[in-house]
């Protein structure tokens, strides 16, 4: 097991699946710039034989990063598609093409009304073929979590067999639970390196139950070798596992999971900024490690003991993430300590009691009118009071 965690983004591929995120190709050039500045190993850069502007978007990102990052785009295990991927990623110094096919009883049956085997035969034939344009391919047994385990690792040891050197197991309906989804891994990951230990196993985890996050890290704690995420969680109806969640899951928890992604962690904020801005989809206020009030602390309680030691309500600091260091959002509930910190912050002297004792009751009839006082409130407050009193 090699303990870095490779890192595939799919915001441009998966993420931009999401009615309303529509980008046009500079606003994709963007993102990927910021990805490559995010140290991404892998970045998906769409699905070019879905369209003339698709396949566009992806030649211009590998020639804008793909001589730094490894660049995939996705295809149907079918010929046409994979050649659109080729043709549109084969300038990339390490180009990788990914090829999806369903392995559960219900995608067999309904999506391609075929037999199993006949099936399994498409996905060996599209990797043959692909294996002859390039030589890193990457399977994705799609709906792994909902198929048949011996029929998945069928279908995994043919794919293999017949070159594929990445196993994309991807919960595609968002249906897997962390013990569960664990265990499947686990189980894989022993029979694949039995099998050809170079060959790198992947996951790719949907929200669908909002378990997207603590899938994947399940799965890395099981043996996955590669996570597929995405900015803000974007991806088809409740998204995908969130980047930053991932990483910062792992970094925080590193002693736990004993396994570390390259991401530079202090560009996760103005990525998911940029990603917000550009898709014109807001990010939760209390969204995980990217939300505005991910290190906001508002009760008196909690302020106080990190005026104390920052360790005491915090789990990491703003700073690892890029983002602004410890905000105290003022309310009636803020003690006098928090509301000391911020006027002497504003370089107002404080050391006499009994006008501070004033002006502390002077915020507090403020915060209760207001429900948050600002940087800009307090200001005036201070200068206010000083200037009545002299
Ligand atoms: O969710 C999914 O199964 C996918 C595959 C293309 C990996 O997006
Ligand atoms: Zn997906």
């Amino acid at each position: 097991m090699n303990s870095k965690i490779i890192v595939l983004d799919t915001t441009l591929r998966d993420g931009e699946q999401v009615p309303g995120a529509k980008l046009n190709v500079y606003q994709k050039l963007e993102i990927a710039q910021q990805l490559k500045r995010l140290n991404v190993d892998i970045i998906e850069a769409g699905f070019p034989a879905s369209s003339a502007g698709d396949f566009y978007a992806v030649q211009e990102i590998v020639r804008a990063v793909g001589s730094s990052v490894s660049i995939t785009a996705l295809a149907r295990a079918v010929k046409s598609d994979i050649d659109a991927v080729y043709e549109s990623i084969k300038l990339a110094q390490n180009p990788l093409i990914h090829i999806v096919l369903g392995t559960s009883n219900i995608h067999v049956e309904k999506k391609f009304n075929r037999s199993k085997d006949a099936v399994m035969q498409m996905g060996v034939d599209a990797v043959r073929y692909a294996k002859t344009l390039l030589p890193h391919v990457q399977y994705s047994t799609e709906d792994a979590s909902r198929s048949d385990f011996e029929y998945l690792w069928s279908t995994i040891r043919a794919v293999i067999e017949a070159g594929a050197t990445m196993i994309n197991v991807p919960d595609t309906v968002g249906f897997a639970v962390p013990e569960e989804f664990g265990d499947l891994i686990r189980r894989l990951n022993e029979r694949i390196k039995n099998l050809n230990d170079q060959v790198i196993l992947s996951v790719h985890c949907h929200n669908d139950l909002g378990m997207a996050t603590a899938n994947t890290l399940s799965a890395v704690k099981n043996g996955a070798d590669k996570v597929e995420c995405t900015i803000n969680g974007l991806g088809e109806r409740a998204g995908n596992a969130s980047l930053e969640e991932v990483v910062m899951g792992l970094k925080v928890r590193e002693s736990f999971y004993k396994r570390a992604t390259g991401i530079n962690t202090q560009e996760l904020k103005r990525t998911s900024r940029l990603v917000s801005h550009l898709t014109g989809l807001d990010v939760q206020v209390n969204k995980a490690i990217t939300g505005e009030n991910a290190f906001a602390h508002s009760s008196g309680i909690h302020q106080d003991g990190l005026l104390k030691d920052k360790n005491v309500y915090e789990i990491m600091s703003p700073e690892d993430v890029g983002a602004d260091s410890m905000e105290l959002i003022l309310t009636a509930r803020s003690g006098r300590h928090a509301f000391k910190n911020t006027v002497e912050k504003m370089g107002f002297d404080t050391s006499d009691a009994v006008d501070f004792e004033a002006l502390f009751q002077k915020f507090l009839t403020l915060a209760d009118a207001k429900k948050e006082v600002y940087d800009h409130d307090v200001f005036y407050l201070v200068t206010n009071h000083r200037t009545l009193d002299e």
